[in-house]
């Protein structure tokens, strides 16, 4: 199978080594690639993803970040008879607007937090009153996982409304552990795939601002059978029955008291979740997401490793603001026992060198959530670039709330 793969981040390197490791893949490319990526798959720069498949004779293209999907890069596929996973334009509209989305979910019944949609300053005034604080404000459109600001009081709220573009979705503050749960459709049904948690402030113990995603875990013991069935019933198997679903539908859920609620539908896979779910992953990726592609997917198309798998993010100085780039990264050939996944990297005559906000996702698994932590972060400390910036407390959220619980 010659397998073609849209995009240029840590999770389309995730995936992409991923397939390059499917014993049913012959062929595997990328648009546009990056340094990582080039070592299992060969890169292009063409933005024509069709003509690109159509020249190459690609059996089934994968669709990493969500700005293709948006802009119908299914549509364009599918209109040729070409298998492509992800949605169409108009069911990746769930990601694209959060305005949407949420009266989405409310016409399904799907649990989320009680929100409003505001469309000026005056109207998110008059509304703050009938809500407690924190208060969630989210920008409408695609935001890079930055669209979001939590205000604690009034002040930060007013300020908030300077930052934010309307419309404005206003939103009751959740409290509970948050949960990355994907799953692969196929049009009629769904399969989830193992359940993550992104760690999405900047600094540790969940401090700062919030970012695209500092780091990642997954762990079987995050969400158990009942849980797992109970999600996919309540919250993904209503979303493709309403709108013929393909490709990945991630729900980014709390899990409160009153049980899971969605704050927020992805219409891809999670970056970096995808990172640490890639090397738990244990069949044949490419006949999985064949079978997706052609609605014929079925549970028995994933398997799993038990063990799990910790992604810790490297990221540049001033990330998530205005980061430096073209800094020479060292140590990438030492780190041995992990997979150094490559973000923001580009390649010159000097080597290696940094080009954008996340740099690299190092990613090992281990015996246990604590031996997988302890192995990514001896991967890390191989590494070096000037300004390096990551969190040291990846996976240690899921230490303390996955103790109680033995794993399946
Ligand atoms: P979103 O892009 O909607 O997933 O929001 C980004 C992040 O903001 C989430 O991962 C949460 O950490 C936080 N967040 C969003 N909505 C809420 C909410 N209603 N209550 C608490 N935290 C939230
Ligand atoms: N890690 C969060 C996201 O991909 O949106």
């Amino acid at each position: 199978m010659k397998v073609l793969i849209i995009g240029g981040g840590g999770r389309e390197h995730a995936l992409a080594w991923r397939l390059a490791a499917s014993p049913s893949v012959t062929e595997l490319h990328c648009s546009p690639g990056n340094p990582g990526i080039a070592q299992v798959a060969v890169c292009h720069s063409s933005t024509d993803y069709v003509h690109l498949a159509e020249s190459l004779g690609i059996d089934l293209t994968v669709v990493g970040p969500e700005a293709p999907l948006v802009a119908g890069v299914v549509d364009q596929f599918r209109a040729l008879g070409r298998h492509i996973v992800g949605p169409t334009a108009a069911n990746a509209a769930l990601e694209g607007s959060k305005v949407y989305s949420k009266r989405f979910m409310q016409k399904l019944g799907i649990p989320t937090a009680r929100f409003e949609t505001l469309e000026s300053a005056e109207e998110a005034r008059a509304a703050f009153p009938r809500f407690r604080f924190p208060l969630v404000l989210k920008t409408d459109g695609l935001a890079a996982g930055k669209g979001v600001i939590i205000a604690q009081d009034l002040a930060e709220a007013e300020d908030a409304l300077t930052q934010l573009a309307y419309p404005l979705v206003l939103e009751e503050f959740l409290q509970g552990e948050e949960v990355s749960f994907i799953a692969l459709c196929d049009g009629r049904t769904a399969v989830a795939l193992e359940p993550s948690q992104d760690h999405k402030r900047i600094f540790d113990n969940d401090q700062g601002p919030n970012t695209g995603g500092m780091g990642a875990y997954s762990d079987s013991r995050i969400l158990n059978e009942n849980q797992r069935s109970s999600i996919l019933e309540t919250v993904i198997l209503p979303v493709v029955r309403a709108t013929g679903f393909t490709g990945f539908l991630y729900a980014g859920l709390m899990m409160t008291s009153d049980g899971p609620s969605v704050l927020e539908f992805n219409v891809r896979m999670g970056d970096p979740e995808t990172q640490p779910l890639m090397m738990r992953l244990d069949c044949d990726w490419a006949e999985a997401l064949l079978a997706s592609a052609r609605g014929a997917l079925s549970p028995t198309h994933l398997r799993w490793s038990p063990k799990p798998a910790t992604c810790v993010v490297l990221a540049s100085e001033g990330y998530p603001g205005t980061v430096h780039s073209g800094r020479r990264i060292e140590g990438l050939a030492a780190s041995t026992g992990c997979q150094v996944f490559h973000a923001g990297t580009c390649q010159t005559e000097e080597g290696i060198v940094t080009a954008g906000g996340r740099v690299l996702g190092v990613t090992a698994l281990g015996e246990t959530l604590e031996a997988s932590i302890e192995n990514a972060y001896a991967g890390v400390a191989q590494i070096h670039f000037e300004g390096m910036q990551y969190r040291k407390d990846i996976g240690f959220r899921g230490l303390r709330s996955l103790r109680s619980t033995s794993v399946q």
